[in-house]
């Protein structure tokens, strides 16, 4: 345990401003500072933080708390961790602690059952027979030294429905905490839960104190019935859009380079830290995410992608360059021969081979040029309008004000538009309609994308009111539309229950069974909203409008998408991207028009 004084030393030399200005921009306002919360992904200033009181809060997600807990919502990690975070950076050492005080964390059962299964999974792979293929096809197959292997923790998952949980049983491991912990599955065909990784090679992830949190699962032969890799769900000690696979191992390497590379996979990282290429991380089987690249962002400006050639590994590529862009990293893309991944190219050439391709990196922009100019689009008017749209996403993305200058000059540049035209053209939000404008209505502030927040907050208020409401906004608001992931989980189970009810299930409208099996965390929240005396003066308006503005958000980032898509699309596709991108443009402007008064293309 760690002793009081000594919390109370760090608590007191710890600067909370500081602390968090690593994430987010913090500016002052009277005796506190505000700034776009961390922990939501917010864009207004509606986080507090109070450096005489050493506290946080956020006016939208609610969360709240001091220079402990701060990293424990944000990172995941568990008391002790956090401590030993804060501590480190303002130069106090704590001393291992025995960890009797873990009462403070309120998901110890499930962490000491992930690190059981770590150890289970590992056990099964060195000391079993059956893991003696796994051990062929790491040491073999893919070339691995024994150290590595052991290094990132490799283990195997044996081909069998109940083997962990039988293990797990022995040690008084119980379902419930294995499911919470998503190690094993509950179906309705199968009397008893089932494992959740079987026939597989496992990949634990860490936190960033190195224990493991949850894991990925490769097959492994190629099998057109199950996918490649399979990833545990998100837990509450896992969440995978916010964990960066490989940062445990990277990050001092990282800081003292001053860049990171982004790689695709597990696979890739391993096979370039084993040779010796170490400032590297990997997104967790889905695409880079806005969480991920501000951790990212905490360890370098610079980052170079190192994705596959082919068409999903560019699209990705420019993806992932936006969400860096947007904050404040730099990103170059490394343009690998068609077939080859950073994996198979260190295991031919050694990294020398690999830094032939990472010295050639070119910046992001200059890489969509490129691949404009080769596709001709820079030969023809309609064709610069759309290499327009796609350069600008960049430009719009970039939040280093310098970078977003140097951008827009080269665009110019390149396209022949004048700056100042492209200069209003990044006043307007991505949707949009395009329009002359005389030089008397230009810009006051940038504009910034559809998102209220409030606008959730306000949808959920109105759905725990009246749960009849679910359906009808189920078919016109997707999960995904919210950027708060503990109202985007809330909606979930809203719908889940919703669904339920509608399949002869029990009807509980009344009450919140339905939100039980949430997260604590989610569930103190849920009660919080429904207890919320917030009035409402004409629900249906509010209702309305808390739709159109989540149905636009959902559509700006199709358009988003769909523009980068058209990029590297073959001319038949592109023809039918090009139709729906009008058609969303389309949808766009018809959403706009009604929120009337409100600004919808003005920002908010
Ligand atoms: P790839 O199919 O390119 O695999 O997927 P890879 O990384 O080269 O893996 P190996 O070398 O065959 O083992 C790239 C990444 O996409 C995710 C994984 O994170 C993978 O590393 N992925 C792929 C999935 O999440 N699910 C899949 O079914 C396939
Ligand atoms: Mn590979």
């Amino acid at each position: 345990m760690v002793a009081d004084e000594l919390l109370e030393e760090i608590r007191a030399r710890a600067d909370i401003t500081q602390l968090v200005g690593e994430y987010v921009q913090l500016r002052r306002s009277g005796r506190t500072y505000r700034g776009p919360c961390p922990l939501h992904g917010g864009e207004g200033p509606n986080f507090s933080v109070d450096p005489e009181r050493g506290i946080f809060k956020c006016f939208v997600c609610g969360e709240g708390g001091d220079v402990f807990s701060f990293p424990m919502k944000l990172l995941g990690l568990d008391f002790i961790e956090a401590v030993k975070f804060v501590a480190e950076r303002v130069g106090i050492v704590v001393p291992d602690v025995d960890r009797s005080k873990e009462e403070e964390d309120p998901y110890r059962d499930i962490r000491e059952a992930v690190a059981f299964a770590d150890e289970w999974f590992q056990k099964q792979l060195w000391d079993e027979k059956h893991g003696e293929r796994a051990r062929r096809y790491l040491l073999v197959d893919r070339g691995l030294s024994e150290e590595s292997v052991r290094r990132f923790g490799f283990g195997y998952a044996p081909d069998s429905w109940r083997g962990l949980r039988e293990a797990a049983g022995v040690h008084e491991i119980s379902d419930d905490v294995l499911l919470r912990a998503g190690l094993i599955k509950a179906s309705e065909r199968a009397k008893e839960p089932y494992d959740m990784f079987r026939a597989r090679l496992v990949i634990p992830i860490y936190n960033l104190r190195g224990r493991p949190i949850g894991f990925g699962g490769r097959l492994l032969a190629d099998s057109d019935e199950a996918p490649k890799y399979i990833n545990s769900p998100d837990t509450p000690i896992f969440h995978k859009g916010r964990i960066v696979y490989g940062l445990n191992w990277s990050r001092h390497a990282i800081r003292r380079q001053e860049v990171f590379y982004v790689v695709e996979g597990y696979m890739d990282l391993v096979s370039l830290v084993a040779a010796g290429v170490e400032n590297v991380v990997a997104p967790l089987g889905t695409a880079l995410t806005e969480s991920q690249a501000r951790l990212l962002s905490r360890y370098a400006k610079k980052a170079l992608l190192l994705y596959d050639s082919d068409k999903a590994g560019l699209i990705a590529t420019f993806k992932a360059a936006d969400e860096l862009l947007r904050v404040g990293v730099h990103p170059s893309v490394a343009t690998l021969p068609r077939g080859e991944d950073p994996d198979s190219i260190v295991r031919k050439g050694g990294p020398d081979a690999l830094a032939e391709y990472t010295d050639a990196a070119i910046d992001v922009l200059d890489r969509k040029i490129q691949i404009l100019e080769k596709r001709g689009y820079l030969d023809t008017s309609e064709g610069k309008r759309r290499a327009v749209d796609a350069m600008m996403l960049s430009v719009r993305a970039a939040a280093d004000e310098a970078l977003c200058d140097i951008y827009l000059g080269r665009v110019a540049s390149v396209t022949g538009v004048r700056r100042q035209t492209l200069e209003r053209e990044l006043q307007r939000p991505v949707g949009a309609p395009r329009r002359r404008r005389g030089p008397a209505q230009e810009t006051g502030e940038p504009a910034q994308t559809v998102p209220k927040l409030g606008a959730e907050r306000k949808l959920l208020l109105l759905l725990l009111r009246d749960r009849s409401l679910v359906p009808r906004v189920a078919g016109q608001v997707e999960p995904n539309s919210f950027r708060t992931p503990q109202y985007r989980e809330i909606y979930q189970a809203l719908l889940g229950a919703a669904e339920q009810a509608a399949s002869g299930g029990r009807d509980d409208a009344g009450d919140l069974e339905w939100a039980e099996e949430l997260a604590p965390a989610l569930y103190e929240r849920v009660r919080e909203l429904t207890a919320d005396p917030e009035e409402l003066t004409n629900p249906e308006a509010v209702l309305d409008d808390a739709i159109t503005r989540l149905r636009a958000r959902a559509l700006e980032k199709r358009l988003a998408d769909l523009m980068t898509e058209v990029l590297v699309a073959d001319t038949n596709a592109a023809v039918e991207l090009a139709t729906e991108i009008k058609k969303v443009r389309q949808e766009l402007t018809a959403l706009g028009s009604r929120l009337p008064g409100r600004g919808f293309f003005k920002g908010e």
